[in-house]
């Protein structure tokens, strides 16, 4: 009989590396960013002269098509976008079916989800290069009526169609809170606020969401439901749940008397399980270039928009005390994107539970490209292996004599 334990014993020779800390799953061109030096790349160009000069269209389009798109290119891309951004009729019956508390970011997975149903193209094993890029097109079209929906949706309120004569962030903004009329247009401040975050948000290379977007994609699977695997990935608290996370703790600091350093201590405390929520990240070990822009922003976002928000008070003691602080400088913990967005939504009147949708909305054309790079580098189906270490060699026992 075969020994099954010395099988066993070999598959200690497969490498192991738990979290992926080292491994590399791919080869890309969309995104480079450096940990020790803070440097955040989208196809050669840097993050800090894209978030200052560019547009989350625009910045869109690069990263799925490889470069930054011309005027004629930019006005296509817009026109394609504008006429797909309705949804289905049949779509709004999955909104009545929701209850009234579901977490936004469920809703999001299932209703992103769906849209293979609604996308026959989309099915096809074999698409060809225009069904691919209609796919491409109806997500990004769709995402904004999607979220801005799901959010009229939880207040009982009807929803706002799309108006294809908005710019992108407009439109979504007027869906969501109905604020565009057009004599008055909606605030400029808060236009750029939001795209500036949506565009800090566009690609981070092989994080949790989109190395799964990847790995989902690799089987076939089509790019809705793949996105839809990203959105669940990215629902998590370690991931992109963070920015929600990070104002309900920063809640109850401010709730529990603003002893930030009681709060401190207790993310020191090894027997505690509290963790600074939005500090600490698996590669910047220096710091992370998109909070030093969204830190900046959000000063001035709030001053311009006249709001004295008492958490970012919080917020800074916070920052401060863990900079100088031997465990957060030893362990290089250092606040992440997720910081300081959440205050920015929050003054731009999101509640907290749409967070995460939001990061999913700037997220998405990073997703997008990777599944397409994924798809045209021809990547084998992802498959890891694992050290096994359970039992061998047992013998089946019947119901009956089990104890
Ligand atoms: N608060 C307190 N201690 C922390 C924190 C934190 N936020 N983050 C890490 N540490 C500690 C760990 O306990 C560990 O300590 P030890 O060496 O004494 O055991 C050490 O720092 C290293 O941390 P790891 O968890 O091993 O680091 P990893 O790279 O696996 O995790 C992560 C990175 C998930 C971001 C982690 O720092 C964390 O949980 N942060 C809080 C959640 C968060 O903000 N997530 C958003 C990340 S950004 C994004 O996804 C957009």
């Amino acid at each position: 009989a075969i020994d099954i334990s010395k099988l066993r014993d070999q598959t200690s020779y497969i490498t192991l590396d738990s979290g992926f800390k080292n491994t590399g799953c791919t080869k890309s061109a969309i995104t480079f960013l450096d940990g020790e030096q803070g440097l955040l790349n989208y196809r050669g160009y840097a993050i800090e002269d894209l978030a200052e000069k560019s547009t989350f269209i625009e910045v869109a389009y690069l990263l799925i098509y490889g470069n930054l798109p011309t005027q004629a290119e930019t006005d296509n891309f817009k026109l394609q976008i504008s006429k797909h951004t309705l949804l289905h009729e049949d779509m709004k019956k999955f909104y009545d079916a929701f209850p009234p508390k579901a977490h936004p970011m469920g809703q999001l997975c299932s209703l992103v989800s769906s849209l293979s149903a609604f996308s026959p193209e989309s099915l096809n094993p074999n698409p060809s290069k225009e069904d691919i890029d209609l796919g491409i097109i109806k997500l990004i079209a769709k995402m904004p009526t999607i979220v801005s929906w799901i959010y009229k949706g939880s207040l009982g309120e009807p929803f706002i169609y799309p108006k294809s004569k908005l710019d992108y962030v407009e439109n979504f903004m007027n869906m969501t809170f109905g604020q565009v009329t057009e004599e008055i247009g909606i605030d400029p401040v808060v236009v750029d606020a939001l795209d500036k975050l949506l565009i800090l948000h566009a690609d981070h290379e092989q994080n949790c969401s989109t190395s799964t977007v990847r790995i989902v994609g690799s089987s076939g699977c089509n790019l809705p439901a793949s996105i839809s695997a990203g959105i669940s990935a990215l629902w998590g608290p370690l991931h992109g749940g963070a920015n929600q996370a990070v104002i309900e703790m920063l809640e109850l600091i401010k709730n529990d008397g603003g002893d930030t350093e009681k709060w401190i201590n207790k993310a020191k405390d090894k027997n505690d399980p509290f963790l600074l929520m939005g500090f600490g990240h698996r590669v910047y070990k220096n710091f992370d270039p998109r909070a030093n822009i969204i830190k900046k922003a959000c000063d001035k976002i709030l001053d311009k928009l006249g709001i004295n928000d008492p958490i970012l008070e919080i917020a800074k003691k916070l920052e401060d005390a863990a900079l100088n602080d031997p465990y957060f400088v030893e362990r290089k913990l250092y606040p992440n994107v997720d910081f300081y967005s959440g205050i920015i939504y929050r003054a731009l009147g999101f509640p907290t539970d749409m967070f995460t949708v939001l990061f999913a909305l700037g997220r998405l054309p990073g997703w997008i490209a990777q599944w397409k790079e994924m798809r045209e580098n021809k990547e084998p189906i992802g498959r890891p292996r694992q050290v096994y270490v359970g039992e061998v060699n047992k013998h089946f026992v019947a119901i009956a004599d089990r104890v």
